[in-house]
């Protein structure tokens, strides 16, 4: 979703908006603005389109002197994508400027009441009645104004405020949005809606809350409380990543390099976690007691998109193993159901940014409701970590195409630890068998490694028969059927092909009328114990001339006689084959997209991070 980039220090500010910002285009956009202050008077650019379109307007404005400004990703939701609804927006006296991400919900009364007022509005967005609101509160105290205005808003925002009349201070306000801090002795402050605009500058960061608005100097930021005015403590944060972790590393895209960067990453997500020779598996930032997880008697997992997925497949791992009930849930939906939710259920919210809207109200819910809440994600000090009573992180490292790859896998490697982690609570697992799962963990990572290469061959002596296909089917069983939904998930994303996944004994159920000799079927067929069964399935797909592709096992002779287009896997232990198979569906996608020319690290419509409902 959008972007926020604000600075005021030192440096000359341009430049630093413009590369905060073009390391935040991967939340997805489609249009964007810069504003700065200049011998006391407001410059602002905006258009449509990508930030290259916004570089190229800005030539002389990269030597402005200028040491205070912000600057804006807009994706689109009150007003077209047009340069008029592009942020940042201003008041009737040109002086005072906003960015914003989020909605404000109750915008139209009251841009009603300001046009009353005598106010006229230049946009169709929700955020140029916030700065109208904000303005009509304005006397000498910029902080008190914005403060007055957000309490009569009802919606979420992260917003970035400057006036003229006040050349020295940026402030910001967060709501159910994302925003964080960053800070430097030397070169100045920064404020952002996500980490990696400011990794060329510091990794000293400060999270802030709901409620929270920050006063933002050269010298520092001060941050108090929206609603009493009363100065809060917000403790400084050293994020790890660092710069050269965000860029592109010689490969075409972001993509292409988060898949190949997965067995570092599931490394990353088990090391020192697991006990080789016991099989123990050691989460302290859990954060719950051997008594509180003996007594979860049910479990839910929430997530969005491919999250989502992850929480599908650690269903069979955690009732396989750990033998609790586990149900899982869209968040979207899990907030708006009756939920039979209690003191005696854990949820687990999955979410590779934390910030995702939707589960974090799902999480907010589930608590009030008296349940424990776990999280498991990737970015150290997101909303979600805040809020839950304890977190695995996965350590994937920043995920910045859009299509979720690494944090994908690295969410089931940290399912399955936690899987593992709740069997030896509750005892459900003979020491043996725990050692024989922890081994199958820590060797995943270093399959992958091997196999990355052999798969990537394979896969690219299919892409000329597949690339320009109208739709295409996968299917799968068991632990695999949710990777059969999330390989039509990365497909349809990246490529705009019209993809679906399937629980390959659906078949028969409906998407079996589709098939004809043009129709692919990408079937998951691992030497597992559904094999024989989705054979079956696939011999039925065959017996109706459907299109077939094969994901299988080294040495199954069989799969060559059903179709030519067979990609070969090694045999490992049953359990990993969701992470495994995870692969060869993502850069199939990833090398039909790049074929058809698409815009593979941004897809078009797509954020990264969806802080809206
Ligand atoms: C967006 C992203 C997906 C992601 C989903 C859930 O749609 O494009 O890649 O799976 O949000 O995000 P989360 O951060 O909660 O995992």
């Amino acid at each position: 979703m959008c972007g926020i980039v604000g600075y005021v220090g030192k440096k000359r500010v341009v430049p630093v908006i413009l590369e905060g910002l073009k390391r935040l285009e991967y939340r997805g956009y489609d249009s964007a603005g810069v504003a700065y202050l200049e011998n006391n008077s407001l410059v602002k650019y905006r258009c449509e389109g990508k930030l290259a379109n916004l570089e190229a307007m800005m030539d002389e404005a990269y030597l402005s002197p200028s040491h205070i400004g912000i600057g804006h990703t807009r994706w689109a939701t009150h007003g077209a994508p047009t340069e008029d609804n592009a942020h940042p927006h201003s008041d009737s006296t040109g002086k005072l400027v906003i960015v914003h991400n989020g909605i404000i919900e109750n915008y139209y009364s009251l841009r009603e009441e300001l046009k009353a007022k005598g106010h006229t509005f230049s946009s169709e967005t929700d955020t140029e009645v916030l700065v109208h609101l904000i303005e009509s509160f304005l006397e000498k105290d910029l902080v008190l104004a914005v403060r007055q205005a957000l309490e009569l808003v009802d919606g979420s925002y992260a917003i970035g405020v400057f006036w003229s009349e006040m050349p020295d201070t940026l402030v910001a306000a967060r709501n159910q949005s994302p925003l964080v801090l960053g800070v430097h002795d030397e070169i100045g402050s920064f404020m952002a809606s996500d980490i990696p605009a400011l990794l060329p500058y510091t990794k000293r960061v400060v999270f802030l809350e709901d409620g929270d608005l920050a006063v933002i100097t050269e010298k520092g930021n001060t941050v108090f409380s929206i609603h009493t005015g009363e100065q809060v403590e917000r403790k400084e944060t050293v994020i790890e990543w660092n710069a050269a972790m965000a860029e592109k590393a010689g490969f075409r895209h972001f993509m292409l390099k988060e898949i190949f960067e997965q067995p570092q990453a599931i490394t990353n997500t088990v090391s020192g976690r697991i006990n080789p020779e016991t099989g123990e598996i050691n989460i302290p930032e859990i954060n719950l007691s051997g008594d509180e997880l003996a007594a979860v008697k049910r479990i839910f997992l929430v997530a969005c998109g491919t999250s989502w997925h992850a929480a599908l497949v650690a269903k069979y791992w955690i009732e396989k193993w750990a033998r609790v009930p586990v149900e899982v849930d869209i968040a979207s939906e899990f907030r708006y159901r009756n939920l039979l939710v209690d003191e005696n259920v854990l949820t687990i919210a999955i979410s590779q940014s934390g910030e995702t809207a939707d589960t974090l109200a799902g999480i907010r819910l589930a608590k009030e409701l008296g349940s424990k809440v776990l999280t498991i994600c990737n970015v150290v000090g997101s909303t979600m970590t805040r809020e839950a009573d304890g977190t695995i992180y996965t350590h994937a490292g920043p995920e910045i195409g859009v299509a979720s790859t690494k944090a994908f896998t690295s969410q089931l490697a940290a399912l399955f630890l936690f899987a593992l982690f709740l069997a030896e609570r509750k005892n459900t697992v003979d020491a043996e068998k725990r050692i024989e799962l922890a081994k199958a963990l820590i060797d995943i990572g270093p399959t992958i490694e091997k196999e990355l290469p052999v798969i990537q061959e394979q896969i690219a002596s299919l892409i000329e028969s597949f690339y320009d296909c109208r739709d295409f089917l996968f299917i799968g069983r068991g632990l695999n059927f949710p990777i059969a939904l999330e390989g039509a998930l990365k497909l349809k994303e990246i490529s705009y092909i019209h993809a679906e996944g399937y629980a390959a004994g659906e078949l028969k159920h409906g998407p079996i009328a589709l098939i004809d000799k043009e129709m692919p079927i990408l079937s998951l067929v691992p030497k597992d114990s559904v094999y024989q069964k989705v054979i079956s399935n696939v011999e039925e797909i065959k017996a109706r001339q459907g299109r077939i592709i094969l994901i299988g096992s080294r040495g199954d002779t069989q799969l060559s006689t059903l179709t030519d287009d067979v990609i070969y896997l090694p045999v490992i232990a049953e359990e990993m084959n969701p992470i495994l198979y995870t692969i060869p569906a993502q850069l199939l996608s990833y090398e039909i997209a790049a074929r058809r020319g698409c815009d593979v690290d941004q897809p078009r419509n797509l954020a990264k991070s969806v802080t809206v409902e």
